[in-house]
């Protein structure tokens, strides 16, 4: 294995692209990361919809980035090694991609391979409501070993901006990778609220 921690980082179509991308901005700081991007077909229109980052300006932030039918990339294969795979924002549609072992593109099949190799893999759904097939692929998924973390609003750090919200989210996605990120505030313990 090579001395920096290869990340696989999948940007799915829904809505919160903007998620993805400051992963990738928290992971471009740290020079014992490498990146290895996929963004899906759709996750092109929610770039496009939601923010004003062309799609270059974006896979120009990870070291790698790769077609999403490239189904010959190398982390496509499991002899490539990676500490793993996030997937952020994961639709419900690459969700039950990923649970139902249906890897037509490259960004399930590169989930697939964290599957079977046992590496860690972190979905980040982004629907709401949930609807009864959402929730059982969740709970499968957790009980195959995937992490579940739900892009949802924190409060306790005090975020003044929505960008808050999002540091929060890319901390507790990059602390699965043991990787720090200094714009992410863990829990002191309440009684030190008073001491700031
Ligand atoms: C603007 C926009 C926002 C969307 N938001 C969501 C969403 O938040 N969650 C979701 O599961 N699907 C969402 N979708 C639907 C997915 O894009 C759609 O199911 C697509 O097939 C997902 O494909 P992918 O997982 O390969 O990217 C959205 C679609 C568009 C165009």
């Amino acid at each position: 294995m090579q001395n920096k921690k290869r990340i696989i980082v999948g940007i799915s179509g829904a809505s919160g692209a903007i998620l993805g991308i400051e992963v990738l901005r928290a992971l471009q700081k740290n020079d014992n990361v490498e990146t290895h991007l996929v963004i899906s077909t759709l996750a092109e229109k929610t770039i496009f919809h939601e923010t004003d980052l062309s799609l270059n300006e974006i896979q120009d932030l990870a070291d790698y980035s790769y077609p999403i039918n490239e189904l010959g990339a190398t982390i496509a294969s499991g002899s490539f090694e990676t500490v793993g795979m996030v997937i952020v924002p994961c639709s419900m549609k690459t969700l039950a991609g990923v649970a139902s072992g249906y890897s037509d593109n490259l960004l399930l099949r590169a989930a697939d391979v964290c599957l079977k190799e046992r590496r860690k893999l972190v979905i980040v759904p982004r629907e709401t409501p949930y609807n009864g097939i959402h929730l059982r692929n969740l709970s499968f998924l957790h009980d195959q070993g995937v992490v579940i973390l739900p892009a949802m609003m924190t409060f306790y750090h005090k975020p003044k901006s929505v960008q808050d919200m999002i540091n929060q989210l890319t901390g507790k996605i990059l602390s699965q990778f043991q990787i720090p990120f200094s714009d992410y505030s863990s829990w002191n313990g309440m009684d030190n609220d008073h001491n700031e």
